[in-house]
């Protein structure tokens, strides 16, 4: 099987790469680490079980937002990780990168810890390491708890700083003798434009005209004070794992951003000039404060007042409070200059890849039948950029991964192109310097979709949402990684 499998992938990757390009597991650096990921609301299921309430994402899909799908059950895998965790292992995962559920651990917010979820994340990491698979752990994947929502309004309250850190100490305290590599905030940036500028995604704030079906918040404000107290939360925490647990814990802590490839649709300096405001909008909105302490002078001069400032206590403790920068790459788009537009408006921000910036329009010049065009040479850009402009960071790529219509075809070679296209992206990358350290395919299984429900999915397993059981099935791109991974010093 595994000879005759070979024959199949060289013939159809022979369309996508050259022989000179093709690359194995072997050649990326000693410790170099290759994984897949999920999301705890994403997989979990047992959305009210063994104590846990529910999060803002709860509230999102039982308000009907996404086609009238939820994650109450999803793909169970609360009650499935040891199966899962043997597909892994079948799989040839290195790592796996997963999130807790604030709600299940701490099922208010603050307060009481729910012994039923610390022991589901004890099995949950002690199953992975005794199968020798690193956690790579997230604590905040788009699922504040809804109690902190309710109380005060969470991510636009400061109080959330203190909250999250406890949470984070509850975590680094609990399971922070085995898990390597602690991530705060998952795509802050998409979390921020979609939670608070569109209203698309929770907690459902937004004002008109940009919003969908909006009713509360100020997209002029919130978006700007919830990236402030996230980029506190994050260094607050950070800090204290440095101070309190690193030195006995060896792991390491960073913070998760979306990140488009983007390229000037003209060579004009106009279109340049747009790209650098774009790349600011959206990364060195975090990116500066982490790096360098400060918001980028654009943001500065287009926001005015409305951006909240660091003080010299906050700007110390943001900057260099990461021990690596995880980063979500799917694609890359075009961006134009429009003068018209001084900030950012994401009206439907990734949903059809139009972005637009209100000082900048970004748009897709390829059309694709896929959700995501097919630019593995972005991510080299993207990487390249964050070495010239940010001193070359320690990176794992989170998330890479192509959607397909949910149960379509087992056969799913656009994702194998992908994955493939990508990967060798990314090796390209590291020999032209690049400090990434890990690759993270999205998604292991067929997850419940951020913004599509079970619409769509990036899933190596394909989950059988028919059947009671919710069998997993692997797919062409499953036995590729599985390939890639196992088959090392053969080339693929
Ligand atoms: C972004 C999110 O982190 C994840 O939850 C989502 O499913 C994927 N990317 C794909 O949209």
């Amino acid at each position: 099987i595994s000879l005759s499998f070979s024959l199949f992938l060289l013939i159809n990757l022979a369309a996508v790469v050259s022989a000179a390009d093709r690359f194995s597991r072997d050649d990326f650096p000693p410790g170099f680490v290759f994984g897949s990921g999920t999301s705890a609301y994403q997989v979990e299921g047992a959305a009210d079980q063994e104590g846990r309430k529910p999060s803002i994402w709860d509230t999102l899909t039982h308000d009907g937002k996404m086609h009238g799908d939820n994650a109450d059950i999803a793909c169970d895998q609360y009650h499935k990780f040891k199966e899962d965790i043997q597909l892994m292992v079948e799989t040839g995962l290195e790592a796996y990168r997963f999130s807790v559920s604030w709600s299940r651990l701490i099922p208010n917010g603050r307060g009481l810890v729910n012994p039923k979820g610390l022991q589901y994340y004890n099995n949950l990491i002690n199953e992975l390491i005794s199968n020798g698979i690193q956690p790579h752990v997230t604590l905040h994947h788009s699922d504040l708890p809804q109690a902190l929502e309710d109380e005060y309004g969470g991510w636009i309250n400061r109080k959330i700083v203190y909250d999250f850190t406890t949470y984070a100490d509850v975590c680094f305290r609990m399971f922070g003798d085995k898990v390597s590599h602690w991530t705060t905030v998952n795509e802050a940036n998409v979390f921020v434009l979609e939670g608070y500028d569109t209203g698309f995604l929770q907690p459902q704030h937004c004002s008109s005209p940009f919003g969908v079906n909006c009713t509360r918040g100020n997209s002029s404000t919130e978006p700007y004070l919830a990236t402030h107290h996230i980029l506190l939360a994050h260094a607050s925490a950070a800090v204290l794992y440095k101070e309190k647990y690193q030195d006995k814990q060896h792991g390491f802590i960073g913070i998760n951003l979306f990140a488009y490839w983007l390229v000037p649709l003209t060579n004009t300096t106009e279109d340049a000039i747009a790209f650098q405001r774009a790349m600011d909008f959206l990364i060195g909105w975090y990116l500066d404060p982490l790096i360098y302490g400060d918001n980028p002078d654009v943001m500065k001069r287009n926001v005015g007042t409305r951006l909240p400032t660091f003080t010299n206590l906050e700007s110390n403790q943001v900057k260099g409070s990461f021990d690596f920068l995880g980063v979500n790459y799917y694609s890359t788009s075009y961006v134009k200059d429009d003068p018209s537009k001084l900030e950012m408006e994401v009206k439907d921000f990734i949903v059809d890849m139009a972005v637009d910036f209100k000082s900048m329009t970004i748009i897709q010049k390829d059309s694709s039948t896929s959700k995501f065009t097919l630019t593995p040479w972005g991510l080299q850009g993207l990487l390249e950029n964050f070495k010239q402009v940010y001193g070359n960071p320690p990176i794992y790529i989170h998330e890479n991964g192509q959607p397909t219509q949910h149960n379509s075809s087992m056969e799913d070679w656009p994702r194998v192109k992908y994955l493939y296209g990508h990967i060798g992206a990314l090796l390209h990358a590291l020999r032209n310097g690049s400090n990434t350290k890990g690759y993270f395919q999205w998604s292991f299984l067929d997850v419940f979709e951020m913004l599509d429900g079970f619409e769509s999915s990036f899933g190596l397993y394909c989950v059988d949402l028919d059947d009671p059981d919710l069998k997993r099935q692997p797919k062409l791109s499953a036995h590729w990684y599985k390939h890639f991974l196992k088959r090392k010093g053969v080339n693929s």
